[in-house]
């Protein structure tokens, strides 16, 4: 998907990611990540678990939350409440479905909506939470003011996100950025700076691009391996061949280092 470029950013709107994660995109996300949709899965999720420090009284905001897997799985490991905050319906309702199945609606609720205008109240969680998600927010700035907003005083801020960690040609940005209707990567250091001009501690950054690489040619090989007759069958040669050509030009790019993925807690001071 083509978009003009506005200043370092490109073109996406609400619109665009409700078109992917509406249609046969997202689907195929799910295929290639699982039911949580982010680099490493479940392991992932464990770490950022720990390191943000949760427990049975933590209550969470879960920011971009897709098929609410993650979500699940806090509240099935911690029994804490999670609220699950996602901008497309048919995310949003697949995950208030697949959370009734596992009798987890008493714990984990969504609502529909935009994270750059969150629909709760002030100082209504303790932990706002988000993975690999928020590439596609078009304002970070005006995301993380608004988490801060809604966590209490004192409250943590714990999340990974695909990032930009090298120089690129404008050319090579914009493919990049276009094939997963990014508006644009922050970089490590740009989130730790938002972070810091909007009243957090930083309590821990860490850049996870090597494991990021790793994972890029684990999903080249499913694709190409397990789901390729499955994908060209449902959904046409079409599709396939444009995740397969975009996929190993992040594969490429991971592997020269100009992109991978982070890990940020901040606490609210
Ligand atoms: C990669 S998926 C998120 C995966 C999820 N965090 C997980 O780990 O399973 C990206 C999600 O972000 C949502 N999203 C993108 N922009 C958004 C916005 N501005 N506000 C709310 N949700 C948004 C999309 O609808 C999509 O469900």
């Amino acid at each position: 998907m083509r978009k003009i470029v506005k200043g370092k950013r490109l073109d996406f709107t609400i619109d665009d990611v409700n078109g992917i994660y509406g249609g046969h995109v997202g689907v195929l996300w799910e295929m290639l990540m699982g039911e949580e949709i982010h680099v490493g899965g479940e392991k992932e999720t464990e770490i950022l678990a720990e390191r943000a420090g949760i427990n049975q009284n933590t209550v969470i905001l879960d920011i971009c939350s897709a098929l609410g897997g993650p979500a699940r799985h806090l509240a099935r490991k911690y029994g804490c409440k999670v609220k699950g905050l996602d901008a497309t319906e048919k995310m949003v309702n697949e995950a208030i479905k697949r959370t009734g199945k596992e009798q987890l609606s008493h714990l984990v609720t969504y609502k529909l909506g935009n994270a750059l205008d969150i629909p709760f109240k002030a100082n209504t969680f303790d932990l706002v939470w988000g993975q690999d998600a928020w590439c596609y927010i078009t304002d970070k700035e005006r995301l993380i003011k608004e988490a801060s907003r809604v966590l209490k005083n004192t409250g943590t801020i714990a999340f990974t996100d695909w990032i930009q960690t090298g120089t690129m040609t404008e050319n090579e940005w914009e493919d990049l950025n276009s094939f997963m209707a990014f508006p644009f990567m922050e970089t490590l250091d740009g989130y730790e700076e938002i972070l810091i001009d909007t009243g957090f501690k930083i309590v821990e950054k860490e850049d996870l691009s090597d494991d990021f690489t790793e994972h890029c040619h684990i999903y080249q090989d499913r694709l190409r391996n397990e789901l390729k007759d499955q994908i060209i069958g449902n959904y046409g040669e079409g599709l396939f061949k444009a995740a397969d050509e975009g996929l190993d030009m992040w594969v490429r790019a991971a592997g020269e280092g100009k992109v991978g993925r982070g890990r940020l807690i901040g606490k609210k001071i």
